[in-house]
């Protein structure tokens, strides 16, 4: 009996051993996407919307200029649409043009449905993530552009 019990104490510590660790060494999907951008197929190396490197002043509260930048997915289309993978980076930088961090935009099929299936993400420039999902604030302004797929800047040249 004694040894069952010691036996179940161990499976039992063995499973939630397994479980931290799992844990620990598999990213949630906005580090994935972090990787993705940075290191696997790195944003820098993809077209730039409106050739507008040195930094475009910007309408928005949050960020004083900014960088745009799409995945060749989108290029490929053609569409107004976004096609399912494409993905949005938007460099946000100071009034003295340092990068602050990065919003994100990546389209997956089914993930949202009802508001144009973009998963949205937030990072420091460090790549922490500060905010990622279906993020309210996001979709709050970007609602406005919803009849062009929730996109504000659409100057892809193809
Ligand atoms: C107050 C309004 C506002 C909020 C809030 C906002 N955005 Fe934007 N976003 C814009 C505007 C406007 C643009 C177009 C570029 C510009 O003028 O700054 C833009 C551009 C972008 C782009 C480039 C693609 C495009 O639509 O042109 C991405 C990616 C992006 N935003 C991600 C995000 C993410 C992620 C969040 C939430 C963390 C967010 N935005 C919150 C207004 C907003």
């Amino acid at each position: 009996m004694k040894r069952l019990l010691l036996f179940s104490v161990l499976v039992f510590i063995g499973g939630i051993t397994a479980t931290l660790l799992f844990a620990a060494i598999s990213d949630s999907p906005a580090e994935k996407l972090w990787k993705r951008i940075t290191v696997e197929t790195p944003y820098s190396h993809w077209h730039h919307l409106d050739n507008h490197l040195s930094g475009k002043k910007s309408g928005t509260p949050y960020a004083p200029y900014y960088r745009i930048y799409v995945n060749n997915i989108s290029n490929k289309s053609g569409k107004m649409l976004a096609d399912f993978g494409t993905i949005f980076v938007r460099e946000n930088l100071s009034a003295e043009k340092i990068l602050q961090g990065l919003t994100v935009m990546y389209k997956i099929e089914g993930y949202n449905s009802e508001a144009g299936d973009w998963f949205w993400a937030k990072y420091s420039a460090e790549g922490q993530v500060e905010e990622a999902g279906k993020v309210k604030e996001c979709l709050g302004c970007h609602s406005f552009a919803a009849d062009s797929d929730y996109i504000f800047d659409h100057n892809l040249q193809r």
